[in-house]
């Protein structure tokens, strides 16, 4: 059985999308080992609620070497759904490889620091893009640079605003973040 580590900061519909999936063997032979919030949230209640072991620690300069020693050991992939802060370099580079995320833009653009939420949205529209999206991709130290896995995108209606977009993004990522699990965990079976 694979061990998924999922952290949240905020809603956690991603999380629940992943719960879902892994029930429905979307995702396969794997299971969500631990849940890791940085404030709290509706993520870790609703992870708590379903019975998944939780686990709270709070932002700060030692959250990556806390969460490195909560870490189960045999643990296969650290997944971040709705994860606001920033895991240290020595953290990124001990786990190379085995930490995903989902992004609310088409990166590479669109991301770095400040690129979250309402703010890649109206970049975005700002920019009078085309078209916008969802990426999966590997985290590294480089804040949204690492490796892209999965990425779907649609096209930006007239009239779409963030709120459209942020719509738009959320019904991609739920439907693109389990795929790209799958993905990742048959390549590093
Ligand atoms: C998503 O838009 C994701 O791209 C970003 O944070 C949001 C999380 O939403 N990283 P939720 O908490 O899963 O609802």
């Amino acid at each position: 059985m694979k061990k998924l580590v999922i952290l949240v900061s905020g809603s956690g519909s991603n999380l629940q999308r992943i719960i879902e999936a892994v029930a429905a063997e979307e995702i396969t032979n794997a299971e969500i080992a631990l849940v890791v919030a940085d404030r709290t949230c509706y993520g870790i209640e609703r992870a708590a609620a379903q019975g998944f072991k939780t686990l709270l620690i709070p932002r700060g300069k030692d959250f990556s070497a806390q969460l490195d020693a909560a870490l189960p050991e045999d643990i296969t992939l650290i997944v971040l759904a709705g994860f606001l802060s920033i895991l240290s370099e020595e953290f990124c580079r001990a786990h190379a490889g085995k930490i995903i995320n989902i992004h609310p833009a088409l990166l590479p653009k669109y991301g770095g620091k400040g690129m979250w939420g309402h703010h890649v949205h109206q970049a975005v529209l700002n920019a009078q893009e085309l078209q916008s999206g969802a990426t999966v991709h590997y985290v590294t130290a480089g804040i949204d640079e690492g490796a892209v896995i999965l990425q779907e995108c649609f096209t930006i209606e007239p009239g779409d605003d963030v709120a459209a977009l942020a719509r738009k993004v959320q019904q991609v990522e739920h439907r693109i973040y389990p795929q790209a699990i799958e993905k990742v965990l048959n390549e590093t079976s």
